[in-house]
């Protein structure tokens, strides 16, 4: 469960984030969609315990992020747009490391299934500079699950992933949904997150625009059209992709 109350974030004098509140049930998967500079990553790293949030409360899996932040953190994972790897350890020993960091016991059971569901098994041997860009991605997303975490955030999570990857990782997120997790991804594949996300987001500016599931938000922007789709929703709601 995630619980977002008033979430605010500037920078400096500049407000990034405002007044932004919802709720992420077990199950469920939160598409955060918005036009560059919207605020969804700040938005992702307030939650994700990252960077502090200016304003507002956080709750994951019932633990609140200031006052309880490691029972909270020791509940999430947080994937950002840019995978950091350590350059002198192997994808194995990526997973051991992360593994020993959260306690897990049996993390080498763990490990293999995993590799194996992300398709990396072959370079378990290999360090980061040996590894294409997705697969970088894929080490940092198995990095994250080793600890099975109930509360996820995404920070575009399908850019660099081949077609097949992609396909993997829709079902990946949509099995742990399926398990219990609740799920926060930011994405600018609006086709895609139509397939995985059972609410949305829309931010512009660091202001939410419109949110609730996919056919509330369709509702709200389609004036009794049908057929009108998420791309369709963000044109309207966000006035195209200018700030
Ligand atoms: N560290 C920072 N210092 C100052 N301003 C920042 C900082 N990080 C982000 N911003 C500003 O906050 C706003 C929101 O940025 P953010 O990265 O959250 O957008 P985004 O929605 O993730 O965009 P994108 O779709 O391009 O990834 C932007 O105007 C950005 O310039
Ligand atoms: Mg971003």
């Amino acid at each position: 469960m995630i619980e977002v109350q008033g979430l605010a974030k500037n920078y400096g004098s500049f407000a990034a984030v405002q007044d932004l509140s919802f709720t992420v049930r077990p199950g469920e998967v939160l598409g955060l969609v918005g036009p560059n500079g919207a605020g969804k990553t700040t938005t992702l790293r307030c939650v994700a315990g990252i960077i502090p949030a200016s304003a507002g409360t956080v709750r994951l899996a019932g633990h609140d992020l200031r006052t309880d932040p490691v029972a909270a953190k020791r509940a999430l994972a947080f994937f950002p747009d840019e995978p950091r790897l350590f350059d002198y350890l192997t994808v194995r020993q990526h997973l051991a490391f992360v593994a020993r960091l959260y306690n897990v016991a049996d993390h080498e059971a763990l490990a293999q299934p995993l590799l194996e569901e992300l398709e990396i098994a072959d370079k378990a041997d290999q360090l980061p500079g040996e590894l294409s860009r997705g697969m970088k991605q894929k080490l940092a997303i198995a990095c994250g699950l080793i600890h099975s975490p109930s509360v996820m955030f995404f920070d575009e999570p399908l850019t660099g992933l081949d077609p097949l990857g992609i396909r993997r990782m829709k079902d990946s997120i949509l099995q742990r949904a399926r398990a219990g997790a609740a799920i926060v991804l930011s994405s600018h594949l609006l086709h895609l997150l139509e397939e995985v996300c059972s609410h949305v987001l829309i931010l512009k500016k660091g202001r939410l625009i419109a949110g609730g599931t996919i056919p509330d938000v369709a509702a709200q922007f389609s004036n009794g059209e049908p057929g009108v789709n998420l791309e369709d929703i963000f044109i309207r709601a966000t006035g195209g992709t200018e700030n």
